[in-house]
């Protein structure tokens, strides 16, 4: 099968095993928003990830499908709380849950999905690394938030280096995609030398997907996104973009836009556009072109640690896919 087939086929089995896994009781307050935010569509590149992993080393993907829906219900969770903290009206093309319902809710639908998403994972007399991959699981809820409670700090901070922001995105978005690739490992039973490679292209692939994401904030297609463009300016956030920029703008014009920007820890609506002329007059998307081909690069380097068959086969092409996403 070619990539594009086994993709299609994973996917659907990550599709049809949601829609069984979501529970559908009461009481519905809970369970409805539940169904709402899991069933929203979202790329499944955590799960897919998951299985492929399990695949490049020599296990049966299947065998790792309830840890991957718990790597994508754990995602998700991150994806409700994040849009409390971060006022976004929008995700998947849909109005955010703390939105549609309220943000008591969508509180208590990521509590209540962190315990669905352990309720997912294997035990003990279920598969031998059980502990292990509970162990790692557990690591990466306690670094989502943390890296999250960092990139909400940043809003106050104004030197914050590109040190500083590498170390936050590594906690808040690379990890989970590091773990969803290391569980996918454990699962099929990798060796540590496989497991040490699936992590480290997936860590790097993970940093350059937020940088991606900070990037499609600004230039994606609303529509295709998904989410509501130019909202990191409106909000204060410290993204690659913005950091990239107080390093390079010179003139007095820009230094006095990155100033409003950051003694208001953001901008009007009506002055997005006038951070995206100043992020292009100072080649700021091209250089978060050039760091997110780094990044891949990087992860590239791990390949030859990979079994060859043609779970790592597509694993890879996953990844290489993700370069130049749009959404
Ligand atoms: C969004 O993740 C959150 C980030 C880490 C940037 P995705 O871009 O994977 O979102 P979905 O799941 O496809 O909607
Ligand atoms: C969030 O980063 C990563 C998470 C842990 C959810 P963003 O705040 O940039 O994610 P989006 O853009 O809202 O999806
Ligand atoms: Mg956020
Ligand atoms: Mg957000
Ligand atoms: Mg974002």
């Amino acid at each position: 099968m070619n990539f594009l087939e086994t993709y299609s086929e994973l996917l659907k089995l990550v599709e049809n095993r949601i829609r069984e896994v979501v529970p559908k009781i009461e009481p519905s307050r809970l369970y409805e928003p539940f169904e709402y935010i899991m069933t929203a569509g979202g790329k499944r590149l955590r799960p897919v990830l998951t299985l492929l992993a399990a695949g490049s080393v020599g296990g049966d993907p299947k065998s790792a499908l309830d840890s991957a829906i718990a790597l994508e219900v754990l995602h998700n969770f991150t994806l409700v709380h994040d849009d409390i903290m971060d006022n976004s009206p929008i995700r998947r093309g849909r109005r955010t849950v703390h939105e549609k319902w309220d943000s008591a809710t969508a509180i208590l639908l990521g509590d209540v999905m962190v315990g669905y998403a352990f309720k997912l994972l294997p035990d003990t007399r279920m598969h031998e690394r059980a502990d292990k991959i509970r162990e790692v699981f557990t690591n990466e809820l306690i670094e989502v938030c943390e890296g999250q409670v960092i990139d909400m700090m940043f809003n106050e901070k104004k030197d914050v280096t590109m040190m500083d922001y590498l170390q936050m995105i590594d906690k808040k978005t690379a990890r989970l995609i590091e773990t969803s690739a290391v569980i996918g490992g454990h699962i099929g039973l990798g060796s540590k030398e496989e497991i040490e490679a699936l992590k480290h292209i997936a860590r790097n692939a993970g940093l350059a997907f937020q940088i991606q994401d900070d990037l499609l904030d600004m230039t994606a297609d609303q529509q295709d996104f998904g989410k509501k463009i130019g909202k990191d300016i409106i909000e204060g956030k410290k993204t690659y973009l913005i950091i990239t920029a107080l390093q390079r703008a010179e003139s007095t014009e820009d230094k006095k836009l990155l100033d409003d920007f950051y003694e208001n820890n953001g901008l009007p609506e009506n002055r997005v556009k006038d951070m995206d002329e100043l992020f292009k007059r100072n080649g700021i998307y091209s250089l978060a072109e050039n760091e997110i081909d780094f990044f891949f690069g990087t992860a590239k380097k791990s390949y030859p640690f990979l079994k060859k068959n043609q779970y790592s086969e597509h694993l890879i092409h996953l990844i290489e896919s993700l370069n130049k996403r749009s959404v």
